[in-house]
């Protein structure tokens, strides 16, 4: 499974992508919007850090200015993913930039049918939010695996799919068993994959039987 961090802050990506283990990004208008930053400047910078897929989402309602607006993200960077909600338009939108080979993120997905119409339309990633699922009191897990089935059942769907609005550790583990494409996940939650307390008691238990030998690697 894919990671990429749902994040627009260029400090935090960069930071993070220390690791190398970072394959691409998501931004949406609420995370561009809270960078106090020329959004074109923005999405620059992180596709020079970033080498792998960058969305960028379209704010437009309409077919017709979707395209324009898709036309001015396609101009900052070759690695630019066209994030396009999950309308009537946006599917419409998407299946022409689809035919054009530009690759597109169909976002605000809630149900399994929206996810089978995005991949029909030619999307190369299908968004669908599990957290915000949860919120209303619904199953967003649950989500991920309908679409993993439906997609495994029709091979011609060549769609991937990428987890969205994860909020817990355990809702990355969830969607790996499941199978999702990708994952994209907040910084906090990105820091917390790395931890489990057995991993830091067995390191002081180790550390501890260690000194009391004597011996030491380094010289
Ligand atoms: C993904 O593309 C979205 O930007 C993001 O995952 C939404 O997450 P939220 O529901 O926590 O805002």
């Amino acid at each position: 499974m894919e990671i990429f961090l749902d994040s627009s802050d260029i400090k935090e990506i960069r930071q993070l992508n220390k690791s190398n283990l970072i394959n691409g990004i998501t931004t949406n208008p609420s995370l561009l919007a809270s960078v106090k930053t020329d959004f074109k400047i923005l999405l620059k910078e992180i596709c020079k850090e970033i080498k792998g897929p960058v969305s960028a989402e379209v704010t437009a309602s309409n077919f017709n200015d979707m395209l324009k607006e898709a036309e001015i993200f396609k101009k900052i960077a070759k690695n630019i993913v066209i994030k396009i909600p999950l309308t009537q338009d946006g599917l419409q939108a998407c299946h022409a930039l689809s035919k054009k080979k530009i690759k597109t993120n169909v976002t605000l997905c809630f149900s399994p049918s929206q996810a089978l119409l995005a991949a029909k339309a030619g999307a190369t990633y299908i968004s669908p939010f599990v957290g915000r699922l949860d919120d209303i009191g619904e199953n967003g897990i649950e989500l991920i695996s309908d679409i993993r089935k439906i997609f495994n059942n029709y091979k011609n769907l060549k769609t991937k799919i990428l987890a969205a609005s994860l909020r817990t550790v355990d809702h990355v583990n969830k969607v790996a068993v499941i199978g999702a494409d990708v994952a994209t996940i907040p910084a906090k939650i990105f820091k917390e994959l790395y931890k489990h307390h057995l991993t830091d008691k067995g390191i002081e238990i180790f550390s501890s039987d260690w000194k009391k030998s004597g011996m030491k690697i380094l010289p």
